[in-house]
């Protein structure tokens, strides 16, 4: 358990989370560091959002540290520095997870109105700043519901953006979109980190994306990290792991996903 450097704004080492049921994380190392694009890939089911959800204090971690900015979530004692650390990241979550009932300026106030002191028509400046870096300044007074897809994928980013963080954690920020919306979304995050020195860590399926914005990638395969290396390294890498995974084939060193009985026996005893 070692403290990080100070370029390392997330630490995750030995990152471990059982269900009663199932053993979801066995063990997971990986680090962030300030300003860069860390790109989290993996199949359905292989621990991706679990990670984040350990990472965010929304499910209780099995083993493990995390550090996020120098301070280790997991010794925390009281409430006081982890409203300080909470702070310090923001999230978009896989389903954007909008308020439907609020308009999308109120989605975005809201995190200022929990935890900032600021007053109304300061938070209202805020909002219109925060809509306007992702291209949404037209939509605050309207619901979820009377925007398309793309654009509740870059309201959730605004509401993500809004406590000014140093991290944030996108889950699935492409999915269901199409092709132009996706590379909007690309550029997005990379304005992000680029112009605002945002460490972006992105879950992502869509490897155009991976290749477009990631300085580095994590290859994730059942809760074990199975392959890191920046984007040129996997992009040229000839291991047949690497080549499997990117290229979606079934058969190669990863196995396929099997039942862990044979169906017959589930009947049987069930
Ligand atoms: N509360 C829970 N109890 C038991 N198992 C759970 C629970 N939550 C998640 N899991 C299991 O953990 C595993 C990993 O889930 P997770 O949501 O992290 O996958 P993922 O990599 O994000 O997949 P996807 O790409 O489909 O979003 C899954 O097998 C899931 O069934
Ligand atoms: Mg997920």
């Amino acid at each position: 358990m070692t403290k990080p450097a100070d370029d390392t704004i997330l630490k995750v080492e030995n990152l471990v989370k059982a269900y009663p049921t199932k053993k979801v994380l066995c063990g997971v190392d990986f680090h962030a560091k300030r300003g860069e694009v860390l790109v989290l890939m993996g199949g359905s089911g292989a621990g991706k959002s679990t990670i984040f959800k350990c990472i965010i204090g929304a499910t209780p971690i099995t083993a493990g540290n995390v550090w996020i900015d120098g301070v280790d979530i997991t010794q925390i004692k009281d409430e006081r520095t982890y409203n300080e650390v909470r702070k310090k990241y923001g999230v978009a979550f896989q389903n954007g997870a909008l308020f439907a009932s609020m308009s999308i300026g109120d989605n975005v106030a809201l995190p200022m109105r929990h935890h900032t002191q600021l007053d109304e028509n300061t938070i209202k400046v805020l909002v219109k700043m925060k809509l306007e870096q992702v291209g949404l300044r037209d939509a605050e007074d309207l619901l979820p519901s009377e925007i398309s897809g793309g654009m509740q994928k870059r309201a959730a980013f605004a509401r993500a953006v809004a406590l000014d963080p140093s991290i944030v954690f996108f889950d699935e920020p492409s999915a269901g979109l199409d092709p132009i919306v996706i590379s909007v979304i690309d550029e997005l995050i990379l304005d992000f980190s680029r112009k605002m020195g945002l460490t972006c860590v992105v879950i992502t399926h869509e490897l155009n994306s991976a290749f477009r914005i990631a300085d580095r990638i994590i290859m994730l395969h059942q809760g074990m990290i199975i392959r890191e290396g920046t984007r040129e390294e996997i992009q040229n890498s000839s291991d047949p792991l690497v080549q499997q995974f990117i290229n979606g084939r079934p058969d190669g060193p990863i196995p396929r996903t099997l039942s862990r009985t044979d169906y017959i026996t589930d009947i049987l005893e069930a």
